[in-house]
């Protein structure tokens, strides 16, 4: 029951009732909601006790922002650096059997694509945003396909709680991509008053509903709800997020399954250089479970040798310098720079950290470029194939 009302279909979750439970798109230049004083008041009076164990799936990622902003906690991800520097003159004195980077090789001019001045690279940029819009192509087919089948949309339900400006923006993205491959998105918009019960009732509708193949909610939910129980709470055969237990099950024992949308675009992004995977050494920063657990089991099954770094990981530099592939999801500014990749390297940006509402690389771009083979760029890399995956994910779902 929501609001004194049951909830029957999809409808009245969607729809205007006489209390306009709203459900909208975010317009293109809206500015995030600021709440009067009366609001403000009443969120204090009516937020639930924040449960102090709801365990998060950003909890990796969250833990690395705590890095940037506690600056005790920085010690224990600036030490590599140290250490770093320290193998480096090691390197330099011909200990180390690792390549040095070749600078002078043929090199072409190239621009970064989020506008940084002109600079001598020898990488190829990995055009997230190019891949992209072939693959998008692609699902545009399968979509009217099933359109043509079953006389209706493949249709992605978002749900999103409060009024975090960066999730609405993801959310308007993923709207908009819906919309340019055929897919029907039902947003469920609620403030952050909304309780666990009322959110519980809002997937239930969802799972039941035959016009929605997929459900995703937009994390992080605000932190009084119990974001674990409501992803365990999606019908997995509708998780085209790929977060529920039972898909990473099956993506940890090799099963076909709805896979995390942002390691799948990696793996895409990674075999558009054409490059063979198999036997090759990957590096991953970071152990999320939305990005750093998943793409280290995705590249065992391309039969790459495996290393999961985190911020725990004693000499990091000596691990990414190994790398014949190196992803970073630290959500740390530049974090990676030129001389901690190997000569050659494919680098994967996932760039997820966040600043006053910008994203910003993880890999110093510039460094990085004059190193590795491949790169992909922030932004224009991982994020547009994301949400490429997600709406892959969505008529994989609705195929099944
Ligand atoms: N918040 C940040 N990334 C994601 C994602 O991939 N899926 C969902 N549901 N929320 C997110």
């Amino acid at each position: 029951m929501i609001g004194g009302q049951f909830i029957h279909s999809i409808k009245d979750l969607i729809g205007e009732s006489k209390e306009k439970k709203k459900v909208e798109l975010p317009k293109e230049d809206e500015q995030p909601h600021i709440p009067t004083k009366q609001e403000e008041k009443k969120q204090i009076n009516t937020v639930p006790k924040i449960r102090d164990s709801s365990p998060s799936i950003l909890n990796d990622t969250v833990a690395f922002d705590c890095v940037l902003v506690e600056g005790k906690r920085d010690q224990d991800i600036a030490l590599p650096h140290t250490e770093m520097q320290q193998q480096k003159k090691a390197e330099d004195l011909g200990e180390s059997l690792l390549v040095r980077p070749i600078l002078n090789t043929t090199q072409t001019t190239i621009s970064h694509a989020s506008q940084t001045p002109s600079f001598k690279s020898q990488s190829q940029i990995i055009d997230g945003k190019a891949l992209s819009t072939k693959i998008r192509e692609q699902l545009a087919k399968q979509a009217e396909k099933f359109e043509k089948k079953n006389k209706r949309k493949v249709g992605l339900a978002v749900v999103i709680i409060g009024d975090d400006p960066a999730s609405h923006v993801y959310v308007k993205n993923k709207i908009k991509a819906c919309e340019e491959i055929g897919i029907k998105s039902y947003v469920v918009k609620r403030d952050i008053n909304t309780t666990q019960d009322q959110l519980v009732e809002i997937i239930q509708t969802l799972n039941e509903s035959d016009e929605v193949d997929g459900i995703i909610t937009q994390l992080p939910l605000p932190r009084h709800l119990n974001e674990a129980e409501i992803l365990e709470l999606i019908d997995s055969r509708k998780d085209v997020d790929g977060f529920h237990v039972e898909n990473a099950g099956k993506l940890f024992t090799g099963q076909d399954s709805l896979r995390p949308c942002t390691p799948a675009g990696i793996i895409e992004l990674i075999k558009s250089t054409k490059k063979r995977l198999e036997g090759k050494h990957a590096v991953i920063i970071g152990r999320s479970n939305i990005v750093g657990k998943p793409i280290a089991m995705m590249l065992l099954e391309e039969n790459c040798t495996v290393t999961i770094c985190h911020s725990r990981t004693k000499n990091l530099a000596r691990h990414t310098k190994r790398a014949d592939i190196l992803v970073a999801a630290i959500g740390k500014k530049e974090f990676v720079t030129g001389d901690m990749i190997k000569n050659g390297a494919i680098v994967i940006d996932v760039g997820i950290n966040r600043h006053e509402g910008k994203l910003h690389d993880d890999v110093n771009f510039e460094q990085a470029s004059k190193v590795a083979s491949h790169i992909t760029p922030v932004p224009g890399g991982v994020g547009p194939m994301t949400i490429t995956m997600l709406m892959a994910n969505s008529i994989k779902a609705a195929s099944k």
